[in-house]
């Protein structure tokens, strides 16, 4: 694990201008991204851009990740030969339970909002409360609840008509379940409908314990996770929209028959199948 009290952080202007530099040494102009995306644990989409450019985020943010599946690159590319536009896309997050200050895990986000960057894609692993949902389901975020924050904030016990100042009660968030809805309704492509809810943002890092996941039902949360509020609430009120999915890896029940990790593994596969599908579609529409 990375020693977060050694982390030499930089500001977001100076990640931007190391960003913009490495564009243009690259031969692309430095354009702003249209979005950016940053993928959590075991989240694999978006690879091989078109003329990708990698970056390491210790040449970028002065740090890198310390967890096992977090890659800790930034990738600047365009998506087809077709669409000249660039996207950004993260692998890796700095977490709050490795140790790391508030500054440094919102650094990245606080980098897309500096940058003027429109749109933020945000996935994330979590843990599925919600007794409908199975092990491989995508949820998307129509609400969080902040039980992660150093001020233990309560922004939202959502239902989405409450929600309008909430930083993913946005149009992101509504194409994001447009599009899934027409993805799931074509046969073809044998995507498994969206789901949507609400996200409970803990510090970690060990799971819970029976009695909080009961709690967090009570709260009407639908799936806990260890991230993503941080980089959201980095967002509101600001000019870069965000929005997050949720992967279900795991979906607590009261005998704790928790699947195999071949399960998990498994179903993380193939919704990583259908996420790719899902923003490969959202950002072609930006
Ligand atoms: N709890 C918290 N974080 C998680 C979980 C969970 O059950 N699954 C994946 N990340």
């Amino acid at each position: 694990m990375a020693n977060p009290n050694q982390v030499v952080e930089k500001s977001p202007a100076e990640a931007v201008a190391l960003l913009q530099s490495r564009l243009q040494a690259g031969g692309a102009p430095a354009k702003t991204p249209v979005a950016a995306v940053v993928l959590g644990s075991g989240v694999s989409v978006l690879d091989n851009l078109v003329d990708q450019i990698v970056i390491n985020f210790q040449d970028v943010f002065g740090m890198s990740p310390g967890v096992a599946g977090h890659s800790g690159t930034l990738s600047l590319g365009r998506l087809s030969e077709g669409d000249e536009r660039t996207v950004a896309v993260l692998r890796g997050r700095f977490h709050l339970y490795e140790g790391y200050p508030w500054e440094a895990v919102t650094l990245a986000a606080r980098t897309i909002v500096e940058w003027g960057v429109p749109n933020l894609l945000l996935t994330n692993a979590a843990g599925g409360l919600n007794q409908k949902y199975h092990v491989g389901d995508l949820m998307v975020l129509t609400g969080f609840r902040d039980h992660i924050s150093p001020k233990w904030k309560e922004l939202g016990l959502v239902p989405a008509v409450q929600a309008k100042s909430e930083p993913v009660a946005n149009a992101l968030t509504d194409k994001l379940l447009a599009i899934g809805k027409k993805l799931a309704a074509d046969a073809d492509l044998q995507f498994r409908p969206l789901q949507a809810g609400v996200y409970a943002g803990l510090l970690g890092p060990s799971y819970e314990t029976m009695a909080e996941i009961n709690m967090l039902r009570k709260l009407q949360a639908d799936a806990v996770g260890m991230s993503t509020v941080p980089e959201l609430l980095s967002c509101a009120g600001g000019k870069t929209m965000a929005a997050a999915v949720s992967v279900i890896t795991n979906v607590w029940s009261d005998d704790v028959a928790m699947g195999g990790h071949e399960e998990v593994l498994e179903a993380s596969k193939a919704a990583s199948k259908r996420l790719d599908k899902l923003f490969r579609t959202v950002l072609a529409e930006l």
